[in-house]
């Protein structure tokens, strides 16, 4: 199956990939009023399964809320929906579910404020990224920047649980920037220098005593793959501190990764051209990330019901009335 042959649900129904445009004029487009959230389709030896479905779901509607998007569905509706899409779309890896307003509009807020779900479920390399000139930027492990220049994580102009697209906009031309350095992504901080995230990924540093450390829930997104981790790693025995993390700090920690659903743990190995620890991909890493991508495989029953499987539709209570 290619993106040509996949379909996507938009509003109930199902319609052609190259049928779920919008008008250039839309509100979403033209003021960044877009939600959206990204999940991982994994394949377990018991089928297909969507990670944690019912989080990131429920994270959308936590991103309507704040931005005061008026979305008119259950969370329930839209976990089966996602289900079904994936259903219907041989092969996915990843589902994309977007909200937005895709009403023509003359004002910031909009006069038509109809708010449109579409969910995509597709294979990003064969869909997309095969099917466009040059080569993707890939790393295995990360070599970071740290942007010094704007403190563009401000909680106060769009909070960091917001996933909506307009949040990306600072980011976007200080990841270019380290891209053209040679870096392969950057880190990002708030006004007071506290480390935040990367643009679309949390960060954690293993500290010179063994305590694993994030920034917090209120300083960066409430990752799904961050929450993973921080229990998968408390059931590995580690000690973790969600808390400020002064930049300095990545002078002095042992090891650095980031999380993200589309990259699992993802090892740092230099910042700033200096290397992490040795260089080297730290002994702690790699154990958490084995460890998660054995949760994915579905090899951990502790944490198997993280894999929601999509020939399962979602457990209703029984009707009352019978
Ligand atoms: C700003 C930001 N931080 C962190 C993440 C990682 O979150 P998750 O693990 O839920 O993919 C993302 C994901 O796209 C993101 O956009």
């Amino acid at each position: 199956m290619g993106a040509e042959d996949r379909v996507i649900w938009r509003d109930g129904e199902f319609i052609a990939w190259a049928d779920a445009t919008v008008h250039v004029l839309a509100q979403s487009l033209q003021r960044g009023s877009l939600a959206f959230d990204y999940m991982a389709v994994h394949r377990p030896s018991r089928g297909p399964a969507v990670f944690r479905v019912d989080d990131h779901i429920r994270r959308l509607f936590n991103t309507c809320g704040i931005m005061g998007l008026p979305i008119a569905y259950e969370v329930d509706e839209l976990i089966e929906a996602t289900l079904e899409t994936v259903r219907r779309n041989e092969g996915a890896r990843s589902v994309r579910i977007s909200a937005l307003f895709p009403s023509v509009e003359v004002e910031l807020v909009p006069q038509d404020p109809h708010i449109a779900v579409f969910i995509a479920a597709y294979d990003s390399r064969k869909d997309i990224i095969e099917g466009k000139p040059g080569k993707p930027h890939f790393a295995a492990e990360l070599s970071l920047k740290v942007e010094r220049v704007k403190r563009s994580r401000r909680h106060d102009l769009i909070p960091p649980q917001a996933k909506v697209a307009a949040s990306y906009t600072p980011s976007l031309p200080a990841k270019w920037q380290a891209r053209r350095e040679g870096f392969d992504d950057i880190i990002l901080l708030d006004e007071h220098d506290q480390l935040t995230e990367a643009p679309t990924s949390n960060l954690f540093l293993v500290t010179a005593d063994g305590t694993l450390a994030t920034p917090t829930g209120e300083q960066a997104l409430r990752g799904i793959t961050r929450d993973s981790v921080i229990q998968i790693a408390r059931e590995l025995g580690f000690a973790v501190e969600e808390r400020s993390i002064g930049v300095d700090e990545l002078d002095t920690a042992r090891e650095v990764f980031m999380t993200g659903t589309s990259v699992g743990v993802w090892p740092v190995i230099r910042i700033d051209g200096e290397p992490v620890g040795n260089g080297a991909v730290g002994p702690e890493t790699a154990r958490l990330k084995a460890r998660f991508d054995a949760v994915v495989a579905g090899d951990v029953p502790e944490f198997a019901h993280w894999l929601h499987p999509v020939s399962q539709s979602l457990e209703r209570p029984e009707n009352p009335d019978g």
